[in-house]
């Protein structure tokens, strides 16, 4: 297939899933359903508003589009905070959905005219990432909704197995290559560039996620009462928002889901945690988090090879045997579900499930050259105006397949868990 035709589908893909989490009444969409997301229809016109400025106007504001300025900037995300988008004048859904399609129309045809190789098919797959990665911030937002369910309690998934939560691997000391190139990853970002060597003391890390169970065993334990887990800022935060528990745990035992009330699975990985809670968890589990460099070696690093896997398991593109992604599920699986995911070392479910939490600041890699969305890493890094992130790797069961690789990353603030966030255990050896 063509990288063309590849591109197309994908576009088509992300569109579908966009249009079936805005399947909703005008009403439904331009509620604010928590103040930490935008209201649906801010998200889908943003999306038509990227994909208009990266494939139609080359990525320069200043070139005339299909809206107004005025109307352009209200999908601004630097100039608008989320809390205020319920306020603005924003496109009516109908208007919202007529300006995404006619965007995408256009799109479609000048992907038509480029040559398969031509340097543009990078911002089609830039814009193929933005546009799933705001479906993952969608499903956040409904998932804080309140009201009867609007979403269903999501697809199968398989079985998970017996024995592995809480046991690790060893991925032994040595060099190894962080990062990519766009020659092996053309679609890559530019915050996973260049590919470089680094060297990695030996550690131990889970071979899966932490699960509930765990989790519950923590909070018995009075893990949220006791300062000696957490950091300074952790405890401070814990006090300032009253933590207890991960959020959308109930206090008689259950969860609420996408609004549905249910009993919490002991074998799944635990999701909706802070950066903090996730440090104070280590800290009471006598481990402590991985840095991202130790978890994109533990998941793509192959050591007989002396080379990275495209993905964990090898060169197969993900499938549904391999790992929980693209969102129908609505939730992570089971621990032990994947054992065919395994990585070199044998760290399961790397990709999919939940964004892992590192210890991790959001640095450039030593050569960082910003892509043509300059806007989409630099001022999120370390040290700059924007403030303090930690890095989540892995990817949750919310990420579209075709977007995820084991040198993707992505960030927030250490005090949000709405985001599908869980954690993974590291340790010295
Ligand atoms: C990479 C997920 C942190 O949602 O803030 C969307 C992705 N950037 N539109 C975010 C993004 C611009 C970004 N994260
Ligand atoms: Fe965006």
């Amino acid at each position: 297939m063509t990288t063309r035709q590849t591109l197309a589908d994908e576009l088509t893909r992300a569109r579908n899933r966009t249009l079936r989490l805005v399947d909703f009444d005008d009403a439904e969409l331009r509620r604010q359903y928590d103040p930490l997301m935008s209201p649906l229809v801010w998200d889908l016109a943003h999306i038509g508003q990227q994909e208009e400025l990266w494939l139609l106007r080359g990525g320069d504001p200043h070139r005339a589009g299909l809206l107004t300025p005025e109307i352009n900037d209200l999908y601004d995300a630097f100039v608008h905070s989320r809390a205020a988008r319920v306020n603005l004048p924003l496109l009516p859904p109908t208007d919202a959905r007529n300006y995404c399609a006619t965007v995408r129309g256009k799109a479609l045809d000048r992907l038509d005219a480029l040559a398969d190789d031509h340097p543009d098919a990078f911002s089609y797959a830039l814009v193929i990432s933005h546009e799933n990665q705001h479906d993952e911030t969608m499903l956040q937002a409904l998932n804080l909704r309140t009201g009867a369910p609007l979403l269903d309690r999501g697809a199968g998934l398989p079985a998970g197995r017996a024995g592995v939560a809480g046991t690790s691997v060893l991925v032994p000391g040595g060099e190894f290559v962080l990062g990519v190139d766009a020659v092996d990853e053309p679609f890559s970002l530019d915050n996973e560039r260049p590919a470089h060597r680094v060297d990695v003391p030996a550690f131990r890390i889970g071979r899966v996620p932490v699960t509930n169970a765990e989790w519950r065993q923590f909070v018995d334990d009075g893990g949220y009462g006791q300062r000696r887990w957490w950091s300074e800022a952790g405890w401070a935060h814990r006090h300032q928002a009253g933590l207890t528990a991960p959020l959308f745990w109930n206090p008689d035992g259950t969860r609420t889901r996408f609004g549905h009330v249910e009993d919490v699975p002991g074998d799944e990985p635990v999701q909706h945690i802070t950066f903090y809670e996730a440090e104070a968890y280590a800290a009471w589990a006598g481990a402590r988090l991985p840095t991202e460099i130790e978890w994109e070696k533990a998941c793509a690093w192959d050591p007989d090879l002396g080379a990275r896997r495209r993905f964990p398991w090898g060169a197969t593109e993900p499938n549904a045997a391999l790992a929980n992604l693209g969102g129908d599920a609505l939730r992570p699986a089971p621990v032990g579900a994947y054992p065919a995911s395994a990585s070199a070392y044998g760290a399961e479910q790397m990709l999919g499930d939940v964004w892992e939490w590192t210890s991790s600041p959001l640095r450039p890699w030593p050569g960082f050259t910003p892509m043509v969305y300059r806007q989409y890493s630099e001022p999120f890094f370390d040290g700059t105006a924007s403030g303090e992130y930690r890095v989540l790797r892995g990817g949750s069961w919310a990420v579209a397949a075709g977007i995820l690789r084991p040198s993707f990353r992505n960030w927030d603030h250490p005090i949000r868990r709405q985001i599908f966030s869980g954690l993974r255990l590291a340790w010295d050896v």
